[in-house]
């Protein structure tokens, strides 16, 4: 061989070595980075952990903050706020009544007609119309007086009037679903606002008055007889279905429980007298808090970046407004440690893009190639392909933060149940096990759409609640959908609170 030749040999083996160490020195990156990636799946998996250990910490926890809030004013970060609603619908209800239910993303208008027996369907006509976005961070008088109008417009809609007397004011449930600090059955002033609503010369007034003042602006002549958050409503229309169900749980934008509380137990009211010994206590629980629920940094910041730092910090790990957001976190975090989103799309780095539905479809998504979780990356978060490893990353992402999000509200539940002795143990401050007792039925009415559009979600409680509770107990207490149970059941808390007596009531 000539020297040529043998220099040409050469030249192609240090070539070829070069090529392969650029080619394995770019894998070895990529593993690196990948294995990035991966650990921070792993650090997300670690801190949102929920052992049932840990989830029976927080059912203690929200026990006996439950007992906090009754006992004085600011003795808990749950409100655990009067109603003034002492007595749930039994069915006796009769006449037409109507309903507004402001809370979320869209407010419903809808007209109930009860017949005075129990009906296991109620028959009833619903309008529903989002809320424009300016008007939640508007004037307190642009915001009711939309409302109002959507409301006459439904009114004047209505076909044959007679049914009510001429000289008779319509009423109406008023389902107002943040906290508020009831005077009456009818009247409270809004202590805070949540769930993105931000309109400042609110906070402090009194909301029936706000809406009547609004309706007589529009020239309309209806009565607030009822001024109630959307977890009374849901409890009092289970209730009126199921005389068993003793609380209700709202888990769609923002999250929420009320329970039936007896008048003994609200120390912080003392001499507070009822005719049925008890009365519905609004707990707002999404301002629960305990050292007990896991937090992540994503949480961290997410709180920090939110309108209510410091604040509602349950509902930010479990409600429908926050999940979205927290696993959009975990990705921006994910696409800092490597390259595998890039180019990385801007739409990423805006807060509360990837809400929480389509979170729930990536999570659903059973086809083979999680063709949803590509197309909802590109069209949502202009990502365009990705290979389907990191697919099935972002899936396990939305499993991890949903289970978490469906176990700690199944602890919250639990933690009821133990406050009312309906866990199987016999209260906190029972002492002695009573699991040795029959479990009497407990139905807690549940609504909101985290619950109801989220399988994976529903299942991750159901499971969790068998968890903490035992297959025994957990058999006794059974979860059912209050469809329209928030607005339905003001409409009929409106009738038993109705200033007419049963009997003037035109029969329909
Ligand atoms: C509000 C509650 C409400 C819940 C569910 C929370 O943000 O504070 O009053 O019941 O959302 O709508």
């Amino acid at each position: 061989m000539g020297k040529v030749a043998v220099g040409l040999a050469v030249g192609v083996a240090v070539a070829a070595c070069a090529v392969a160490t650029v080619v394995v020195g770019r894998r070895i990156r990529s593993r690196r980075k990948w294995r990035r990636v991966v650990g921070v799946l792993k650090e997300l998996e670690q801190s949102c952990e929920t052992t049932v250990g840990r989830l029976r910490q927080v059912v203690d926890a929200m026990a006996v903050e439950m007992h906090a809030g009754l006992a004085s004013d600011g003795g808990s970060k749950l409100k655990m706020l009067l109603t003034f609603v002492d007595k749930l619908p039994n069915g006796s209800e009769k006449g037409t009544y109507y309903a507004l239910d402001l809370g979320g993303t869209n407010f419903r208008v809808l007209r109930v007609k009860l017949e005075g027996t129990r009906s296991s369907t109620l028959e009833h006509d619903v309008y529903r119309q989002p809320i424009p976005q300016d008007l939640m961070t508007g004037s307190s008088e642009d915001l009711f007086d939309f409302i109002a109008s959507s409301l006459k417009e439904f009114v004047e809609r209505e076909g044959d009037i007679s049914e009510l007397s001429l000289d008779r004011r319509r009423e109406l449930g008023f389902t107002f679903s943040f906290p508020v600090k009831q005077m009456s059955v009818s009247s409270g002033t809004l202590l805070k606002w949540t769930k993105g609503f931000s309109i400042e010369d609110m906070v402090g007034r009194e909301i029936a008055g706000c809406l009547e003042k609004a309706m007589t602006r529009k020239g309309l002549n209806m009565r607030v007889a009822a001024l109630v958050n959307d977890s009374v409503g849901s409890l009092a229309l289970g209730h009126y279905h199921d005389t068993d169900t003793v609380a209700a749980v709202i888990i769609g934008t923002g999250t929420n429980a009320c329970y039936l509380e007896r008048t003994d137990a609200i120390i912080k009211s003392q001499g507070l007298l009822t005719t049925s010994g008890g009365m519905v206590v609004n707990m707002e629980w999404g301002n629960f808090w305990s050292s007990h629920l896991p937090r992540t940094v994503y949480d961290i910041e997410l709180d920090a970046d939110s309108p209510n730092p410091n604040d509602q910090g349950f509902e930010k790990l479990i409600s429908g407004m926050y999940l979205g957001d927290v696993v959009r976190r975990v990705i921006v975090r994910m696409s800092q440690e490597s390259d595998i989103f890039d180019p990385i799309s801007s739409k990423l780095s805006m807060p509360f893009i990837l809400r929480t539905p389509l979170i729930a479809a990536m999570h659903e998504d059973d086809s083979p190639d999680l063709e949803e979780v590509r197309r909802i990356l590109r069209d949502n978060l202009e990502i365009p392909d990705v290979p389907l490893k990191v697919r099935k990353l972002i899936v396990k992402v939305c499993d991890v933060v949903t289970r978490r999000a469906a176990r700690l509200a199944a602890a919250g539940i639990v933690g009821i149940l133990k406050k009312i002795g309906r866990d199987g143990s016999g209260g906190i401050a029972g002492g002695r096990s009573r699991s040795d007792q029959k479990m009497r039925r407990t139905v807690v009415a549940m609504e909101g759409g985290l619950y109801t559009g989220y399988t994976m979600f529903r299942d991750y409680l159901h499971e969790a609640l068998t968890e903490i509770l035992g297959e025994d107990i957990a058999q006794h207490v059974i979860i059912k959908v209050t469809e329209d149970g928030s607005a339905m059941g003001a409409a009929l808390l409106a009738a038993s609170h109705s200033s007419y007596p049963v009997d003037s009531v035109q029969l329909l």
